[in-house]
């Protein structure tokens, strides 16, 4: 037999004006974690989701072949039974109903006609085990922290016994804790003999976990090697891009100038436990012309921070926000827009996209009256601002018509990323700006934010990647369990410094 669990052979799979897969090759071995990376639009997801059989035989070419018989999946279904579990980019649980449901929903154990629901919450309670939970399995998903979520995917997905694990970007929300702990469960599998494919742009992670790696490129399969002492990471991004990135972060010089927001005093208390104070006495300035960088763990009230100066969380606030030395009382995200305030949210496929518009009029949404006249929306205006993002950012798609639905996760990011460079308010607050981004693209994304700065914005920007932060901002505040315990310069500190003031040291 074969040492070989599964062969993928010259899959190439069409859509309208894309060929997205284009005679890609793809062997998984039996028990190792294999990692697929890639650019923004590669063709990971697409390669995965044929595996998994949402697109079904006949819809593209090429062989799947696993333990040696080739496979012709109909249904998700189908690749179930052939031991095949996919957890998707995005979390596919739903909330509202508790762990147990949610692992057996669709598959529920019949006895008489019946669904036996004792047997499913032991057998549940048996699966999270499997993944380190101790969690109830009657708790409800909207009570779990994503974390905890990812977890119960996984759990879902042992409990159709599967051989082969396909994991696309599991950790792209998660925070570090809950990466590491994810990783470790990965490796447990591993050693109980399951084969897992792994997606990420977190090419720390990749490094660390993988023992082969596979890079493809515009749909095609660029190489595979062991991920050996000999590779590191500098190495699997050459081979992504196809060149070398010698820098990561674009740093330039700023020279910040007046204060445009000012904050005092600020206090938060949570929506659904009115005793708990989200942000407590929270008081900073941002500058004209600076990238203000916000760091601490997950949890720590970075979002709610920022979305609570905004207009979108919490109701009972107190404290006082000055933009451009006046008072400003903001209502809500559209009074905060209007006073020259943008967030750019964490969670941008919900809030920031309109799936079902194209690109150009995703892109121009908030700056209509940029590219508008008395005679209406100025059509060539917006064509060609549409353009130059998407070439500015390198947005993978046949057309700036292409509606976002269709885009890969990385350029939809991307998409509403431009959508808010494009709106170039006073003071632009961006969380999480590189999330499920390839690491070229990156780049164009930081020397907008400079180009931004240069034009005299004030950004702040939100982030879990202690690189970046340190990379990119003139000045870097720490949050700490609601309050703010440090206000940093950059050239003053590093990772070790940020991280003593982020674990609430004084
Ligand atoms: N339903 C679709 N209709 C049209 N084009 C599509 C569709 N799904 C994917 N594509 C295109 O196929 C290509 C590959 O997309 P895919 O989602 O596989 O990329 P990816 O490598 O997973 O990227 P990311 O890292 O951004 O998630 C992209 O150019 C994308 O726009
Ligand atoms: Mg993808």
């Amino acid at each position: 037999m074969s040492e070989y669990i599964l062969e993928m052979q010259d899959i190439v799979k069409e859509f309208p004006g894309v060929r997205a897969l284009d005679e890609v090759n793809f062997k998984l071995k039996k028990g190792e974690i294999h990692a697929l990376v890639g650019e923004n639009g590669a063709g990971k997801s697409t390669l995965m989701k044929i595996l998994s059989g949402v697109y079904p035989y006949g819809s593209y070419e090429g062989k799947i072949i696993i333990n040696g018989e080739v496979q012709r999946f109909n249904t998700t279904k189908d690749s179930e039974v052939a031991g095949v579990g996919i957890i998707y980019q995005e979390l596919t649980l739903v909330k509202q109903m508790n762990i147990c449901e949610n692992i057996f929903l669709g598959n529920e154990f019949q006895k008489y006609g019946v669904i036996d629901w004792n047997h499913a919450m032991a057998k549940t309670q048996e699966l999270l085990k499997e993944v380190g939970l101790t969690t109830n399995p009657a708790t409800k998903i909207i009570n779990l922290g994503i974390g905890r979520q990812q977890l119960v995917e996984i759990a879902k997905a042992l409990s159709k016994n599967v051989n082969i694990l396909i994991l696309d970007e599991p950790t792209a929300a998660l925070n570090e804790a809950d990466s590491d702990n994810l990783l470790e469960i990965i490796k447990k599998l591993k050693d109980e003999g399951i084969s897992c494919i792994y997606i990420s742009h977190k090419l720390k992670e990749v490094k660390a976990i993988a023992d082969t790696i596979t890079i493809i490129r515009d749909g095609k399969t660029i190489e595979t090697f062991e991920n050996d002492d000999k590779i590191n990471q500098n190495r699997i991004i050459t081979g992504m891009v196809g060149r070398e990135i010698t820098q990561l972060f674009p740093r330039v010089e700023h020279t910040p100038g007046e204060v445009v927001l000012d904050v005092k005093d600020w206090t938060v208390y949570n929506p659904e436990l009115p005793d708990k104070k989200e942000i407590n006495n929270v008081s900073f300035q941002a500058r004209k012309g600076e990238i203000l960088g916000i760091a601490g763990l997950m949890g720590s009230g970075r979002t709610e921070l920022m979305m609570s100066i905004f207009g979108a969380y919490g109701i009972n606030k107190s404290g006082e926000i000055y933009i451009n030395g006046k008072k400003a009382m903001i209502k809500g995200p559209r009074d905060a827009i209007e006073k020259g305030l943008c967030y750019l949210s964490e969670d941008r496929k919900k809030t920031g996209l309109v799936l079902g518009m194209d690109i150009k009029e995703n892109i121009t949404l908030s700056s209509l009256n940029k590219i508008s006249s008395m005679m209406g929306i100025n059509q060539n205006e917006e064509i060609k601002v549409a353009n130059h993002y998407v070439d500015a950012l390198n947005i993978k798609t046949p057309s700036i018509e292409q509606k976002t639905r269709n885009l890969s996760g990385g350029n939809q990011q991307k998409v509403v990323i431009a959508k808010w460079l494009m709106a170039a308010p006073e003071i632009l607050i961006l969380d999480e700006p590189t999330r499920g981004i390839d690491v070229g693209a990156k780049y164009e994304i930081y020397n907008i934010m400079n180009q931004l700065v240069a034009q005299g914005v004030s950004i702040i920007m939100i982030s879990s990647e202690l690189p970046e932060v340190l990379g990119m901002s003139d000045r870097i505040l720490v949050m700490h369990e609601g309050k703010l315990t440090a206000d940093l310069d950059w050239k003053e500190t590093n990772q070790e410094g940020v991280m003593h003031y982020a674990t609430g040291g004084a």
